[in-house]
């Protein structure tokens, strides 16, 4: 299959590509979509059949479901049903967070075809901020299901060329809209009542809505102690699994102020944060990527880390590769989730 690429460049002026593309949708085939987080294969949600074309293209099991991408916060009533006692607390996070990098798990409405949510009783729902996802959905009328725009269990893709890679030859259409502004998949939140009955949210996926702006918003359940592994001790979203966003080489996480023990005649690369480690001057390595080079953001850092992981995966002056840890801090326990499940056995 031959793959179209479609550029759309000048915000506010994409209206007659996104009906090109929801027409397309409609008629049950795919399309690879930008987000604001990372680039998403999208299908009508209502069309099982279109559906079932992205678990195959992304040859992701079935158990594991998709978030359903919304034009507004007001088409959430159409595909979930938000419990009385949950209604402030959902209008809260809406308010607060959409159009934005946050999913909200819900109980679904019948409307809602079993392969979109794996069987399960809850729908995933998210108004992104990128207008292009929303545009096309508000042209289809739909809303669309779309998982990130890669093999499954691989690096999620930030820009058109990285869903090339994944799943050109695959897929019918990719749309263009440059890189994507967070680099790290949403937040997933699930709406529900602690021990006392009143309204929290369980994180279900660290994301760009960290803790530190939760709070104040809601009490957030589970509360990890600092860096604490998240691989291991949150509840899961079903496609969670220990090893994720895996490049194809191994990778390690190694702390940036301990010296690394190479093995001999292994081309070691690393991923640093800032580049000024004790670690990126030791001299084994091949090749050194930096996050955020100098300055030290972590949100610069987040927006590059897909990227930086792909990059080194692609070097053929490197076999294995080594990432400093993170501060856990805001977006770093994003990162650092995603990089242990980088660096989980495959086994
Ligand atoms: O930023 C994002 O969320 C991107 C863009 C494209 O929106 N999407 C994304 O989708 O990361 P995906 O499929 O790669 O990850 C969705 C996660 C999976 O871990 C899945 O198990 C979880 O959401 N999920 C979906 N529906 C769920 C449900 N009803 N209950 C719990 N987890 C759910
Ligand atoms: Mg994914």
């Amino acid at each position: 299959m031959e793959t179209r690429v479609i550029e759309v460049e000048v915000p506010g002026r994409n209206e007659v590509t996104y009906r090109e593309v929801a027409q397309l949708l409609a008629r049950g085939d795919i399309a690879a979509i930008p987000t604001e987080t990372v680039y998403g294969l999208g299908a009508d949600a209502f069309n099982a059949e279109a559906v079932a074309k992205v678990f195959e293209a992304k040859e992701r099991p079935s158990f594991d479901p998709l978030i359903c991408h919304l034009p507004k916060a007001a088409a959430l009533h159409d595909i979930a049903d938000v419990p009385p006692q949950l209604e402030g607390l959902v209008n809260r996070l809406a308010e607060t967070f959409w159009p934005g990098p946050m999913t909200l798990v819900l109980p679904r409405k019948s409307c809602v075809p079993d392969i979109v949510t794996s069987g399960l009783p809850t729908v995933a729902c998210r108004v992104p901020q990128h207008e292009t996802m929303r545009g096309i959905a508000k042209a289809l009328g739909h809303p669309i299901a779309a998982p990130s725009a890669n093999r499954f269990g691989r690096i999620s893709p930030t820009s058109a060329a990285a869903v090339m890679k994944e799943l050109g030859g695959r897929i019918p259409l990719i749309i263009d809209a440059g890189a994507c502004t967070e680099g790290l998949e949403s937040t997933i939140l699930l709406p529900c009542t602690d021990e006392k009955g009143k309204p929290a949210v369980q994180l279900l996926r660290e994301g760009p809505i960290t803790r530190e702006k939760l709070r104040g918003i809601c009490r957030v359940l589970h509360n990890k102690k600092k860096g604490a592994d998240t691989t291991k001790t949150m509840p899961s979203a079903p496609g969670q699994l220990p090893s994720h966003y895996a490049p194809i080489k191994p990778l390690l996480l190694h702390n940036p102020r301990l010296p690394f023990s190479p093995e001999p005649n292994v081309a070691y690369g690393l991923i640093s944060y800032q580049g000024d480690s004790p670690l990126a001057r030791q001299e084994t390595w091949s090749h050194v990527e930096c996050l955020s080079p100098g300055s030290g953001r972590l949100a610069e850092a987040a927006v590059r880390l897909f990227a930086v992981m792909r990059a080194m995966d692609e070097r053929e002056d490197v076999q294995v590769i080594i990432a400093e840890e993170l501060p856990e801090t805001g977006i770093g326990c994003a990162m650092m989730d995603r990089l242990r499940r980088a660096a989980a056995d495959r086994s």
